[in-house]
């Protein structure tokens, strides 16, 4: 994927204008968010995040959630946590933002090619995922089996549910769901994400897992894997820390000798190994 031409010319830290074109929230703490930059072309990895800025609040890093695939623009979806956070849910169509970015380094496509991909996804962490499974599902010769494990705290709380609707539909993926605590609305599986992995149809000791999720997910992931003789090569997690510049030079996300918003967001386990404070 080449860079944009304006690339070269453009100051890290000057935030480029963009236009919301279509906000839609999807549960009571997540919004959807699609954005068209103004001015010139974007172009993306799948896992890579923009910090998004709103005039006289503040900036945020947030991952893509769409594919490189999307012609027009690219996706978001925010929680609501703070007060930049809460900015973006106001936001309408029309309204004008700052990005900067995209930054970091996301997940690695090529290396993927024909190789069975599992995606580990504890809620919210469903959205940076969804950036590499939509590139997967429109290269889809290119790779081999994919399945999708997601799990949610409670029905309300489940994001894309229409999208997830045409997922279940393709013969090309498999996609297998849990929420934690069932109500009335919900006949499907009850528990956590682990509850999931021993269905795994895939191969487990050659297919390349992909987590993300809450902290606290991943130490059982992790454990679940590893009795399922998941090499830690084969692993990549997402991670998240605080984060300023985005570009290496504040230090505000550094763990150890790792710069997250440089190396990550998404690491190989393998490389973790030193570090193991990171997860
Ligand atoms: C690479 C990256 C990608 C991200 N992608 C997304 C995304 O796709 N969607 C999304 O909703 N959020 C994402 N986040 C988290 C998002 O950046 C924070 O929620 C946001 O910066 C909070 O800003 P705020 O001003 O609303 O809240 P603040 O007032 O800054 O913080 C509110 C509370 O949240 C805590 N907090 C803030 N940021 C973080 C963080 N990064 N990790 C842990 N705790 C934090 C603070 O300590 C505080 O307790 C991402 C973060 C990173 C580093
Ligand atoms: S956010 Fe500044 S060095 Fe990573």
């Amino acid at each position: 994927m080449s860079k944009c031409e304006c690339d070269t010319k453009k100051d890290i830290y000057m935030p480029q204008l963009a236009t919301v074109n279509k906000v839609r929230m999807m549960n009571n703490t997540e919004v959807y968010l699609h954005i068209l930059p103004d001015g010139c072309r974007f172009e993306c990895q799948p896992g890579q995040f923009v910090e998004v800025s709103v005039a006289g609040v503040g900036e945020a890093p947030v991952t893509i959630t769409s594919s490189p695939t999307l012609k027009d623009g690219f996706e978001i979806v925010v929680r609501r946590i703070g007060n930049v956070t809460a900015a973006i849910h106001h936001l309408k169509p029309g309204d004008k933002i700052g990005i900067r970015g995209p930054f970091g380094r996301g997940y690695p496509v090529d290396q993927m090619k024909g190789k069975d991909l599992v995606f580990i996804c504890g809620g919210i962490g469903l959205a940076p995922q969804r950036s590499f499974i939509k590139y997967v599902l429109d290269n889809r010769s290119d790779y081999g089996k994919m399945e999708v494990l997601l799990g949610t705290k409670c029905y309300a709380q489940r994001l894309f549910q229409s999208e997830i609707g045409e997922w279940l539909r393709r013969p090309d993926i498999r996609f297998l769901e849990t929420i934690d605590e069932a109500d009335d609305c919900w006949l499907g599986d009850v528990g956590v994400v682990t509850t999931l992995i021993p269905k795994v149809k895939s191969d487990l000791t050659k297919a390349q897992v992909f987590i993300c999720g809450p902290p606290v997910m991943y130490k059982f992931v992790l454990l679940a894997l590893a009795e399922a003789g998941v090499p830690k090569e084969n692993i990549y997690l997402n991670l998240e820390r605080k984060m300023k510049c985005g570009v290496g030079k504040c230090g505000h996300c550094q763990i150890n000798d790792h710069y997250v918003c440089m190396e990550g967001p998404v690491f190989r386990y393998s490389d973790l190994a030193a570090t193991p404070e990171a997860i």
